[in-house]
């Protein structure tokens, strides 16, 4: 099985993502989308971004490797009737089956970045998206204080060396490593655009409670915690986690993280 599904298929980040809700649709909104779009969300689970995009009208397709989330975001847009919007079962090193500049969009929020191929990832985002489209990439930044580049990082601290030639995911998080990989898809520097934006996880219970949801469903963290506990310092990392957890919280009476993530935009040439 390739690793990088099994690692995404192994939870259910749908149980988290419930928590992303809010910011999903508020990054949506900040896309300025006015005309109807067809518009492709690589990496969409079970349609945090996905969702919202149609609700505006756009032809949406949502493509993730995790089977489980492609079937999780179908059902949603049944639910909702967005019948413009699809998901279905996809890598983004190799968006196979998918034509040559057939959107107008290729957004991918937290979701590419997770692919191993990092220049397949850029060259097939340029591939698929029109002449005079744009791509918008979310990405968690490495060494960063705030939330998800913490839990990342402190997870790797718990699990085994990963093999040779694996790309972090965080690299998609520094500006020189996305320029490279954009311009060895034939993007010149100056098409590509950087800003730091806030992506805020809003859940109904404590700090302590939402640890128990990364431990339970997120499958880095669910590597974590087994490695831990074979080498007896689960209840280590659970501390670790917990005292971020309510490091970065701002509510009081329920728990609401921020976390700061580069946002990527790509300008594709006539
Ligand atoms: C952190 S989740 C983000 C999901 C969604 N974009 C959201 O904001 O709720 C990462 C997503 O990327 C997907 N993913 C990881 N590697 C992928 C790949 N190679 N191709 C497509 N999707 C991938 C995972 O299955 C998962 O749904």
């Amino acid at each position: 099985m390739n690793p990088n599904k099994a690692l995404w298929e192994k939870g259910d980040f749908t149980e988290i993502a419930a928590f992303m809700r809010q910011s999903g649709e508020e990054l949506v909104k900040s896309l300025g989308i006015t005309t109807p779009m067809r518009i492709l969300d690589v990496g969409c689970g079970d349609g945090t971004t996905a969702l919202p995009l149609a609700r505006l009208g756009a032809e949406v397709v949502g493509v993730d490797i995790a089977k489980n989330l492609v079937d999780a975001g179908n059902k949603r847009a049944a639910e909702a009737g967005l019948y413009r919007l699809k998901f279905q079962e996809g890598d983004a090193c190799n968006l196979e089956g998918i034509s040559d500049h057939s959107f107008d969009l290729t957004l991918s929020v937290f979701g590419a970045m997770f692919a191993p191929k990092p220049f397949d990832v850029a060259k097939e985002m340029v591939r698929v998206t029109r002449p005079g489209g744009r791509i918008v990439m979310g990405n968690w930044i490495p060494n960063d204080p705030t939330l998800v580049a913490q839990i990342l990082k402190i997870s790797s601290n718990y699990t085994p060396p990963p093999p040779e030639g694996f790309v972090s995911p965080v690299t998609w998080g520094i500006e020189s490593n996305v320029i490279e990989r954009f311009g060895a898809a034939g993007v010149p520097a100056k098409n590509i655009s950087f800003a730091r934006d806030t992506f805020t996880f809003n859940f109904l219970g404590t700090p302590a409670g939402f640890v128990d949801a990364f431990r339970k469903y997120y499958g880095p963290t669910m590597n974590a915690f087994e490695a831990a506990e074979k080498k007896g310092q689960a209840d280590e990392l659970q501390k670790e986690l917990e005292e971020l957890f309510n490091s970065q919280n701002k509510s009081q009476d329920a728990t609401s993280i921020p976390a700061t993530f580069l946002r990527v935009t790509v300008a594709v040439q006539k």
